[in-house]
């Protein structure tokens, strides 16, 4: 199959790179010259564990090429995915579709008659409608068509995602866009990864369905996590015993600091205005995104009752600021509300990032960044563990309690065991545990 996917960004790469891992030939377009330029030389704008080693490898094996130019890619392709960003729109929330709607008038110029064209952005529903629409306009004469593929990866853990998803999910309106669907995952169904055949209506819904079910089960955490703590229950334990049943599942039950990341607040702002637009309230998602958007400024205050009710004049050590461990996204990180909150309440602020710190320049001001988690705590009055890096996982007890001026540790992600934290003499804070 001839592939060619228009936008390298997370998805675009990715999923471009493991379609050429499964032995297609691949050309990933990016409008961004010097993006494209730095992944002709194996240089990847992202941190994405694996992904370094996956481009090069087919990169040599001749299967991978990286472009700016969309209409000679796709003049020769089977299928042209559309992988371009849809932020919210500013004002309403709505997924801003210019993007995804130039490319469309882009790939129908240029493509063959036969080509399937997959919006595989996160795109509202009825938007392979109207891709199908501005192709029937920009080439009447040409038979092709629109599909819909949603993708499910994860940031930090996106080739194992892609090469062994769940589930495929496949919207089409015509049995062409399915034999070359199938023919695309054919690799994936002989590991008997579900492949599920659907309207496009249908997949668009299920890819915000499934985002927002996972943003509600984090939102119905954290709520739980506070009722424990008021009535003196642990939630791990909570967590354990409702997700051994299978009906409840147990991922995505851990409570922390609220969810953050590119895809979670965007979409289910996105579903919302969907949803609004249709009629439908949709008022467990509307809850959801109250307690997110709250829960911030909660831990916020929850750090200040635990330095004594001020932080005025306080150093407080923040471990991790990244939205979640193995990227370098800072893309809706609790770290952006917390951290300029706790200066605004005085606080001087120290920070460690495996990743985070190249971007963090350019959202923090006044940060002292630190090489290491035990250089970050040197005299601190707290120290606050926001995301959950392995490297922050080990941590040596003994050195944390002499670095820290006083001997506060607010764990946000829950990562310690109590116990071994007391024993080390440490006022360890936790997130609905008991102390
Ligand atoms: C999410 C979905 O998990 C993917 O399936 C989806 O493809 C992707 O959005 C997308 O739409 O592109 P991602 O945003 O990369 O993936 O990260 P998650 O691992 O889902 O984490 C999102 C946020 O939820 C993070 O801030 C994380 O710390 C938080 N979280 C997650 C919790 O607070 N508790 C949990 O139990 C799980």
């Amino acid at each position: 199959m001839q592939i060619v996917m228009i936008g390298s960004g997370y998805v675009g790469l990715v999923s471009g790179t493991c379609f050429a891992e499964f032995g297609h030939n691949v050309v990933c377009i990016d409008s961004n010259a010097a993006v494209i330029e730095n992944l002709q030389a194996g240089i990847i704008p992202i941190f994405e564990p694996g992904l370094d080693t996956l481009v090069t490898r087919n990169i040599s094996a001749g299967r991978l090429r990286f472009s700016t130019d969309t209409a000679s890619a796709v003049a020769v392709a089977n299928a042209v995915f559309i992988a371009v960003g849809t932020p919210s729109r500013r004002g309403d929330g709505h997924a801003d579709l210019t993007h995804v709607y130039a490319a469309a008038r882009e790939i129908a110029a240029a493509a063959p008659d036969d080509c399937v064209i997959v919006d595989k952005s996160t795109v509202p529903v009825g938007t392979a409608r109207e891709v199908e629409a501005i192709c029937r306009e920009v080439a009447p004469h040409k038979q092709l068509s629109v599909a819909s593929n949603p993708e499910f990866l994860r940031e930090g853990s996106a080739i194992e995602d892609f090469m062994r998803p769940d589930r495929v999910i496949c919207g089409v309106d015509d049995p062409k866009a399915e034999s070359v669907l199938r023919a695309i995952y054919r690799p994936l169904s002989l590991r008997e990864t579900p492949l599920v055949f659907t309207d496009r209506e249908t997949a668009e819904v299920i890819k915000y369905a499934a985002n927002a079910f996972l943003a509600i089960k984090i939102s119905f955490i954290n709520e739980i996590s506070d009722l424990c703590e008021a009535v003196g229950a642990n939630v791990q334990d909570v967590a354990k015993g409702i997700g051994l049943d299978k009906r409840i599942g147990s991922k995505f039950l851990h409570p922390g600091p609220g969810y953050g990341g590119s895809c979670f607040p965007k979409d289910t702002l996105a579903l919302l205005q969907t949803a609004r637009s249709n009629g439908v309230p949709l008022k467990i998602v509307t809850a959801a995104t109250e307690v997110n958007n709250t829960r911030k400024g909660e831990m916020v205050e929850r750090v200040i009752r635990l330095c004594g009710g001020s932080v005025a004049g306080k150093k407080i050590a923040v471990l991790g600021v990244t939205f979640k461990p193995n990227t370098d996204d800072m893309r809706e990180a609790p770290s952006l509300m917390m951290i300029p909150a706790w200066q605004a309440a005085g606080a001087q602020i120290s920070a460690f990032d495996p990743q985070g710190r190249g971007h963090a320049d350019q959202y923090f001001s006044q940060v002292n960044w630190a090489n290491d988690p035990y250089e970050a705590i040197v005299g601190a009055d707290a120290a606050v563990l926001l995301t959950e890096w392995n490297e922050l996982r080990a941590l040596d007890l003994a050195k944390v309690k002499a670095q820290l001026k006083s001997p506060l540790f607010i764990d946000l992600r829950n990562v310690y065991p109590p116990e071994d934290m007391r024993s080390a003499g440490l006022q360890y804070h936790s997130i609905g545990r008991p102390y």
